[in-house]
């Protein structure tokens, strides 16, 4: 589903407010979505986290993806951009949106553990150490076989990444205003770790 003129408009608007917070003038493109979408097995999670989920340009592909019995839990800390999600997608009872912080993550979902975290928080530009602390967050949260997938538009953060998760893929989407890069971060299986 494609983010209609108001929904841009008020994406606009929020960028206008709170540009280091939104980091991005447009919503990502369907086609940014779907290269990152395809970097993990959305089919196959029980839960997937998704971290700013803007107007739902990721939100509406996941879900699209998302085997019926499966959670979604978007985090939107703009009250006026969760409530457009909220509209977007009442209807889909697999959906969870939380008004309020990617910080609150680890609290939030008590314990359950996501399979795939995406994310298109603009890392590089959040006030602070909130990055960092949203990346740790994460990492101590995602399942231990979990995926967790990042756009971007620097390589920047590229190096945390590796740090925190161990093994990171990186693919370009150049269809994407601005054009953009996409990571897909796991954790070295055990075995593998072992005979390295
Ligand atoms: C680059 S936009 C991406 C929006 C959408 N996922 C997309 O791809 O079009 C980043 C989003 O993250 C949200 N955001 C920024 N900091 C956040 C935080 N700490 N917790 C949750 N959302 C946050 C912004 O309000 C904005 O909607």
């Amino acid at each position: 589903m494609r983010a209609n003129i108001s929904e841009r408009l008020q994406f606009l608007r929020s960028f206008l407010a709170n540009p280091r917070q939104v980091g991005a003038v447009l919503p990502t493109s369907r086609r940014a979505v779907g290269d990152m979408l395809d970097m993990a097995d959305v089919p196959a999670a029980r839960l997937i986290v998704e971290l700013g989920a803007g107007t739902g340009s990721h939100t509406g592909p996941i879900l699209e993806r998302l085997a019926p019995d499966a959670r979604l839990v978007a985090f939107e800390i703009d009250a006026d951009l969760a409530a457009i999600l909220r509209q977007r997608y009442d209807d889909d009872p697999r959906l969870e949106v939380v008004t309020g912080s990617a910080e609150l993550l680890g609290e939030h979902l008590h314990g359950a553990r996501p399979d795939i975290v995406v994310s298109a928080l603009p890392f590089t530009s959040l006030p602070g150490d909130t990055g960092r602390r949203i990346l740790e967050m994460t990492r101590r949260t995602i399942a231990e076989d979990g995926v967790f997938l990042v756009l971007q538009y620097s390589v920047f953060v590229r190096k945390t990444l590796h740090q925190l998760f161990g093994s990171v893929q990186q693919r370009w989407s150049p269809i994407n205003v601005p054009p953009a890069f996409l990571f897909a971060c796991s954790r070295p299986h055990a075995d593998a770790q072992a005979s390295a």
